[in-house]
């Protein structure tokens, strides 16, 4: 993050930022170990105490099933933390990727800036009541002074967000217009406005979220990476998760069904990363492909004579979802090739990928989405062939582990 490139003009002071007080500083610097080390016992507390005071909130906004499994509560509060170590060791600027996703998310779910007192008060009454004595009044406000700078630099790029939209609703109602299965349990989804909302045209690589009630009628919101489309359409690929909440909903939505449907969001887009002439790695697996069609689509609507290596695992032909549609595309690009890993018979090559197989150069700018073990092991074997760290992108199909990303940005 280049301090002097990124000044905003008339800010005389030269920061971006509002920055962590001088009183405040060496107050969580002295309580950063015990935060981190409680945190995970505050923040189930914490979400007790705000679904009980507000169970509204997990209606179409928190997913119930991130709740279950822990991941999220980890990645709200866990960020918290992380945050106020990375503005104490560089104390000019802000994690600006963790913060771009996070409030491409929120603005995905259509949050408002009215609810961040609500989080923080059953945040700071959890901490109050886990630390006990420890809480005094020094620590406290410290903390709050952490998390609106959080805070605020999240709703200040959650205000972009929305007002780079062509309509000023969150949600707008979409009816299936078509539905085709692919690979193994996969559905293809096309939707159409059913109303008259102008649509935002999206970029590749971005998601949508999709509200739907789940069984017992609570309206869940999940999020799907929109696939190439006509504009006036959103197109989305589900794989059935036989352990999940809401696919086995989507999949039984029938042509004519109307849902509801986000703006598009997600910074996970080919346009500022890396060099955009640099030879361009896109590997996914299984579902994980669903980004990568619509990088290759904007590359074609662009002319692109960009070098590009599509790189696909999966486990049989059969199960690979909308292979002949990547084929289709990967043939459009002038300097485009797919190799394909698939563990049992007829891929380019049998087994898991092998990145040593590839030979790809130290400039080349990659995408990584699919399941983390996947993402993990690719990212390891291509650093140790030497692509730097920060030349590997990626997208997790859930809440962020957050570390992950962390070491990743370090790398
Ligand atoms: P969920 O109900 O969310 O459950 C997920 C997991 O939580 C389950 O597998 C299970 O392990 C656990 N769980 C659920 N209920 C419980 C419980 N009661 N107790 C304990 N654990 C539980 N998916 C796609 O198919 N295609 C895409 O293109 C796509 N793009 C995405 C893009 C982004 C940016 C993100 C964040 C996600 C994307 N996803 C995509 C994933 C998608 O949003 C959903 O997470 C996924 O479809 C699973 O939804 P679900 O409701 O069936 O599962
Ligand atoms: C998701 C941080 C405020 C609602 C997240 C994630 C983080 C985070 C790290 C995970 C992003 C990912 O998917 O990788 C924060 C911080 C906040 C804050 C630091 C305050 C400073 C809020 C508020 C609300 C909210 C005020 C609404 C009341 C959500 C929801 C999700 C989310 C609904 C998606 C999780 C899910 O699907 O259940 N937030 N958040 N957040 N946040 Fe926040």
């Amino acid at each position: 993050i280049s301090r002097a490139s990124s000044q905003r003009p008339g800010d005389h002071t030269g920061r971006r930022h509002d920055m962590l007080s001088e009183k405040s500083r060496p107050i969580i610097e002295a309580t950063l170990p015990i935060i981190a080390e409680r945190i995970n016992d505050i923040t189930p507390d914490f979400y007790r105490r705000m679904f009980a005071a507000r169970p509204d909130l997990m209606d179409g906004m928190f997913s119930r099933s991130s709740q279950l499994e822990g991941t999220q509560p980890r990645a709200l509060a866990g960020s918290i933390a992380v945050f106020a170590s990375y503005i104490v060791e560089h104390p000019d600027s802000y994690p600006d990727e963790v913060l771009s996703r996070v409030a491409h998310k929120h603005a995905s779910l259509g949050l408002k800036e009215e609810e961040y007192p609500t989080v923080y008060k059953y945040l700071f009454e959890a901490i109050a009541a886990n630390l006990g004595d420890l809480a005094t009044p020094e620590i406290v406000e410290a903390w709050t002074e952490v998390y609106w700078l959080m805070g605020n630099a999240l709703i200040k790029l959650e205000k972009g967000l929305y007002a780079s939209q062509a309509n000023d609703v969150m949600f707008a109602p979409f009816k299936v217009v078509d539905r085709k299965e692919t690979g193994e349990n996969v559905v293809v989804l096309t939707f159409e406005p059913a109303d008259e909302t102008p649509m935002t045209e999206s970029k590749g690589g971005q998601y949508i979220s999709i509200v739907v009630p789940a069984r017992d009628g609570l309206r869940q919101a999940r999020q799907y990476t929109l696939l190439p489309s006509e504009k006036n359409q959103r197109r989305i690929g589900v794989k059935l998760d036989p352990n999940g909440e809401m696919t086995s909903i989507l999949h039984e939505l029938k042509i004519g069904d109307v849902v509801e449907i986000s703006n598009p969001y997600g910074d996970l887009t080919l346009e500022g990363f890396g060099n955009p002439e640099a030879p361009l790695y896109l590997f996914s697996a299984g579902i994980g492909t669903t980004p990568m069609l619509s990088f290759l689509s904007e590359l074609i609507e662009k002319g692109s004579q960009r070098p590009v290596t599509v790189v696909h695992a999966d486990r049989r032909l059969d199960t690979w979802p909308l292979r002949e549609e990547l084929t289709e595309l990967v043939n459009k690009l002038p300097n485009a090739r797919l190799i394909s890993f698939i563990e049992g018979e007829g891929g380019d090559y049998t087994g898991r990928v092998d990145v040593s197989k590839l030979d790809v150069p130290a400039n080349a700018n990659v995408y990584l989405c699919g399941p983390l073990p996947f993402m993990q092991g690719v990212r390891s074997a291509l650093v140790e062939a030497g692509v730097p760290g920060k030349n590997i992108n990626y997208e997790i199909f859930g809440p962020d582990q957050w570390m992950l990303h962390d070491q990743a940005r370090e790398a």
